[in-house]
């Protein structure tokens, strides 16, 4: 079952923490900084795929599903890992990428050797005509989204980079592999399970997007979907009374989300989904920049408490990953305001319903990369959409302003520990620049704060293991037209907790639904100690009231 005490804290683990002066983050670091995770309190560590892989897409492009790539060391390292985090109370979570694998896998190059049986695992279609592929579909990452092969006068599907077939689903024997593959690490210890875009595993035809645009409506919660999640469940996960799991789902409906993490739906625990992260999307576009839509925001998280709490189904709750940039450039005020915005979208996110995931450095509030040069891009969609933009004919800086507001890069740079060189992550030119604001801004120099971002992550950490209000209560929205504040409920039996966040930078009023006379202040990033109906929030306040 479900538990609703646990959070999750995503390492990206390229960029945590390197023990051996490769530049290059690996599993000993890890290990070396676990009494640090254990002092903020989170119960899950959910790792970005560490194992053997081209790295053209940093890992999600996976050329052995159980190995690790010798540059994050070894088993015996992880095995290691294992213990010293269970004797922290933290369990450890995997990434499972099983919408497609790189090309340089085994199963894909017997495929190109003629091995009919390894050739069924991937999607191959005949082109309309010469140089013309099967449909007009495109790939997330920019151009065709199929690849010609010569010998086979074929195409191979490739929703991602060119590098990463997609799998077959519809081969059972596809489906049996990848039960083999979260079976080989659970008997490892793993007992978490993110699954990579998994709601596109069922393709549901193979015709052209009538719209020219990338083909989504055919491949996105398609109709085998729940069959074949129910069916991983079974074969695999589900027979661990332990297990977490979440999948990552891509531009989803909350129609299928109430399955895929329903609670007596067999499927998954839980999902991310990532409407709340586009309100910055000009026309839905995530490569043209408008500011975030903060009524849109407002409703669009509103709809997915709603709509998943009626089902009894249940959300991950995040602003940041390794894919998005980082919520404190983005929604908040990464200059003057920066310690008290970070704190505000950790406390709107984390009195939710669901389970939170914080991203490693968003606890002492990191910013986004803002790289002023292209050569210090290493995501491939960021340099793709480059070469896109320009050739669409938009100057260069308007191009790399684009990309520092959007690229995942922002995101990915090394952990920033202390002042020192490349903020502590190594010793040695790190795999991808680290950022210029290091010497400022670290988990150091935050922790010598008493009012650090850390320090309140802690507390909101212990009030969620603590307090079944913030696991179990309902939702319930308030003050839904007020055009600065998001304000919500969360109800159980006679308690009541009231949380108030302002998202701009001016003073605000808001009056609450009821008088608060019986409530105290739970969280506070002003140090407010009472409030009344009437509350003038400061810049960026966050204020949560509760009454037993
Ligand atoms: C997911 C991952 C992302 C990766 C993509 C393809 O969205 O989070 O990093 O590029 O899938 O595997």
């Amino acid at each position: 079952m479900l538990r609703k005490d646990k959070i999750v804290y995503q390492i990206y683990p390229k960029s945590f923490q390197d023990s051996d002066h490769d530049g290059w983050g690996d599993i000993r670091g890890v290990i070396s900084r676990l009494d640090y995770l254990q002092e903020l309190g989170i119960n899950y560590i959910w790792f970005n795929p560490m194992i053997v892989s081209p790295q053209k897409d940093n890992g999600y492009d996976v050329k052995d599903y159980r190995n690790f790539d010798p540059r994050y060391g070894t088993m015996e390292d992880f095995e290691e890992l294992v213990r010293e985090a269970k004797k922290r109370g933290i369990d450890i979570m995997f990434d499972m990428v099983f919408n497609h694998t790189s090309t340089e896998h085994e199963w894909f190059q017997r495929a190109l050797k003629g091995e009919t049986k390894y050739k069924n695992y991937y999607i191959w279609r005949k082109g309309k005509g010469p140089g013309v592929p099967p449909n007009n579909w495109q790939s997330k990452f920019a151009g065709s989204a199929w690849e010609y092969v010569e010998q086979f006068d074929e195409y191979y599907l490739h929703l991602f980079d060119v590098s990463q077939a997609d799998l077959d689903w519809t081969n059972p024997d596809v489906r049996q592999e990848c039960a083999d593959i979260v079976n080989y690490w659970r008997a490892k210890g793993v007992h978490g399970f993110r699954f990579d875009v998994i709601n596109l595993i069922s393709k549901s035809s193979f015709e052209d997007d009538p719209n020219n645009f990338d083909g989504r409506q055919f491949y996105t919660d398609g109709p085998k979907e729940h069959e074949y999640l129910k069916g991983l469940n079974r074969a695999s996960f589900g027979q661990d009374p332990e297990h977490l799991t979440v999948g990552e789902m891509s531009s989803t409906t909350i129609e299928n989300c109430v399955q895929y993490a329903g609670e007596d739906a067999e499927e998954l625990d839980m999902v991310f989904s990532f409407h709340h992260l586009k309100v910055d999307y000009k026309n839905k576009m995530k490569w043209e920049l408008q500011a975030a839509d903060f009524m849109e925001l407002k409703e669009l998280l509103t709809k997915w408490q709603l709509g998943m709490q009626e089902k009894n189904a249940w959300n991950a709750l995040f602003w940041n990953c390794h894919d998005q940039p980082r919520s404190v450039s983005r929604f908040g005020d990464d200059k003057e305001y920066r310690k008290e915005s970070a704190k505000m979208l950790g406390s709107m996110i984390h009195m939710l319903r669901g389970t939170p995931y914080i991203y490693q450095g968003e606890e002492f509030g990191m910013t986004n990369a803002y790289f002023t040069d292209i050569s210090e891009y290493v995501d491939v969609e960021s340099t793709n959409i480059y070469d896109v933009l320009l050739n669409e004919g938009k100057s260069k800086e308007e191009v790399l302003h684009i990309l520092q507001e959007r690229s995942r890069d922002n995101a990915r740079t090394p952990m920033q520990w202390d002042d020192s060189e490349n903020g502590g992550f190594s010793d040695v030119t790190p795999w991808i620049r680290s950022q210029a604001n290091y010497r400022e801004i670290n988990a150091a120099n935050d922790r010598r704060d008493p009012d650090s971002i850390f320090a309140f992550y802690q507390k909101m950490i212990q009030l969620r293991k603590t307090m079944p209000i913030i696991q179990e209560g309902l939702f319930e929205p308030i003050l839904e037209d007020h055009e600065k504040v998001f304000a919500y409920k969360r109800v159980l039996d006679r308690e009541c907790l009231i949380a108030v966040n302002n998202f701009f930078r001016e003073e605000t009023e808001v009056r609450l639904p009821e008088d608060v006379k019986g409530y105290s202040v739970l969280l506070s990033n002003y140090d407010r100690k009472d409030a009344e109906q009437t509350v003038t929030l400061k810049p960026y306040e966050t204020l949560v009231l509760y009454k037993a």
